[in-house]
C-alpha cells in the first residue's frame, strides 16, 4: 500500500518539525507526507521546506494563500493524493494529539477495511487527562450521532483516520458540504451509507502541549445542528428522487391509458397485444424521463443506453408482477371493502420495488 499522510497546519511551528520526523519513523519507507499550510504567520511552511531535503521526494507541501480551515485542507490534500496515484490517505493533526505510534496499527487494519478510525471511544482508547465533564461531552456527542444517524460508529469526530482511495471515491469528496467537527461526521456517515467497511482501532488522545487549538467552541454547537443537516441531506435526496419517480410514473400511466383507449377502444385492436405495446411505450417514456430528470444526478451522462432501457423495462415488469401479486393477496386475505384498496397496495409495492431496482441497478452511480 502507498499511503499519503496529510497534515493540515496553521501556526504549528513548535510541533511541525518534530511531528514530521516522528511520522516518518512509523510510515513505510516509500510513503510520503503532504503538509497543507495556510500561510501560517509563524513560518510553519518554511520550517517544512527546510527539512524537506532530508526526505527527497517524500515530503511535500501545499501552500495556500490564506486560512481556509482544516477540513478544506484535508479535502484538497485528498485530491492532491488521488491525482498522484496514492491508494490511501492518512489524516493527522500536527499537534501530537494524534500519536504517530498508532500508525502501524491503522495501516495493519487497512487490508480488511475501507476506512480505519483512530478511536477514543472503543475499548483501550481514550482521552488523556480527561475530566468528568469532558468525558460526558465526548460520550454524549458520540451517542447523539449514533442515535440520530443510526450507524454503529463510536468516535464520529476523530480526525485520525486512514481512508482508502476506494472509500474516498465512494463518498465523493467533492460533495462534502460541512466543515469543522461536522466534516469528520459527514465523511464517516457517507462512508457508512456507501457500505464502506469501517473499523475503529483504539487510540489515546492527549491534549496539545504546544500552540493553541484553532477550533472555536461555537463549532461544537454548530456540529450538533449539522448532524441533522447531514441526516436530512441523505433523506432529501431519497425523498426528492422518489417524488420525481412517482410523477414520472404517473405520466407514464396517463400515456399508457390514452394509448390503450385509442388502440383498444377506438381502433378495436385486441387488448393483450395492445396492453403489451402500451407497457413498452410508457416504459420507454418513463426510462427517458428518469434518465434526464429523476436520476439525472446518478447517470451524469446525457446518452441513453439500450441495455439500461431493457433493464428498466425489466424493473417495471418486476414492479408490475409484484403489483398483481400484492393486489391478489390483499383481496384474498384482507377482504377490503373496495377492490381499489387492494390495487393501491399493489401499486405502492410495485412502485417501491421498481424504484429500488431503478435506483441501484438501472441508474446506479457509475464509478
Ligand atoms: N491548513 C490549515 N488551515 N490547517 C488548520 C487550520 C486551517 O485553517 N485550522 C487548524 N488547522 C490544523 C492545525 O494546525 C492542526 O494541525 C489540525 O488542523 C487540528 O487543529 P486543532 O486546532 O488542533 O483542532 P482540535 O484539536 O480542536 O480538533 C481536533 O480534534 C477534533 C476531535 O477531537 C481535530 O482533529 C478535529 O478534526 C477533531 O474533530
Ligand atoms: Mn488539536
Amino acid at each position: 500500500m502507498k499511503p499519503l499522510t496529510i497534515i493540515p497546519t496553521y501556526n504549528e511551528i513548535e510541533n511541525i518539525e518534530k511531528f514530521i520526523k516522528a511520522v516518518f519513523s512509523y510510515i513505510p519507507p516509500d510513503a510520503a507526507i503532504l503538509v497543507v499550510d495556510d500561510n501560517s504567520p509563524d513560518g510553519t511552511a518554511s520550517a517544512v521546506e527546510k527539512i524537506s531535503a532530508d526526505y527527497p521526494g517524500r515530503l511535500h507541501i501545499l501552500s495556500r494563500p490564506e486560512k481556509q480551515g482544516g477540513a478544506s485542507a484535508f479535502l484538497q490534500g485528498f485530491v492532491w493524493g488521488i491525482e498522484r496515484g496514492y491508494d490511501a490517505a492518512l489524516t493527522m493533526d500536527a499537534d501530537f494529539s494524534h500519536d504517530p505510534k498508532y500508525i502501524p496499527l491503522l495501516l495493519e487494519k487497512a487490508n480488511e477495511s475501507d476506512v480505519v478510525v483512530g478511536s477514543r471511544l472503543v475499548k483501550g482508547g481514550g482521552i488523556e487527562n480527561r475530566t468528568l465533564v469532558r468525558n460526558i461531552i465526548s460520550c454524549g456527542a458520540s451517542l447523539y450521532c449514533r442515535l440520530l444517524l443510526a450507524a454503529p460508529i463510536k468516535d464520529w469526530t476523530s480526525g485520525y483516520n486512514l481512508w482508502s482511495k476506494n472509500a474516498l471515491e465512494k463518498i465523493d469528496i467533492k460533495n462534502i458540504v460541512t466543515r469543522g467537527y461536522s466534516f469528520q461526521i459527514e465523511m464517516k456517515y457517507k462512508a457508512f451509507r456507501k457500505k464502506c467497511r469501517i473499523t475503529e482501532v483504539p487510540i489515546i488522545f492527549p491534549d496539545r502541549k504546544y500552540g493553541v487549538s484553532k477550533m472555536p467552541a461555537s463549532y461544537f454547537v454548530k456540529a450538533l445542528l449539522d448532524v441533522w443537516r447531514i441526516k436530512l441531506m441523505f433523506m432529501n435526496i431519497g425523498i426528492k428522487q422518489f417524488i420525481k419517480f412517482g410523477i414520472t410514473g404517473g405520466l407514464g400511466t396517463i400515456t399508457n391509458l390514452l394509448l390503450f383507449f385509442l388502440f383498444a377502444d377506438k381502433i378495436g385492436l385486441p387488448e393483450i397485444p395492445v396492453s403489451i405495446g402500451c407497457f413498452i411505450i410508457a416504459g420507454t417514456q418513463n426510462y427517458t424521463i428518469h434518465h434526464k430528470w429523476s436520476f439525472a444526478n446518478n447517470t451524469g451522462t446525457s446518452t441513453l443506453s439500450v441495455k439500461k432501457w431493457l433493464l428498466f423495462l425489466g424493473a417495471s415488469l418486476a414492479g408490475l408482477t409484484l403489483n398483481l401479486l400484492v393486489m391478489k393477496m390483499v383481496l384474498v386475505y384482507c377482504n377490503p371493502p373496495y377492490k381499489v384498496i387492494a390495487q393501491a397496495a399493489g401499486i405502492a409495492a410495485g412502485m417501491l420495488v421498481n424504484f429500488s431496482i431503478s435506483k441501484t441497478i438501472v441508474f446506479g452511480r457509475k464509478k
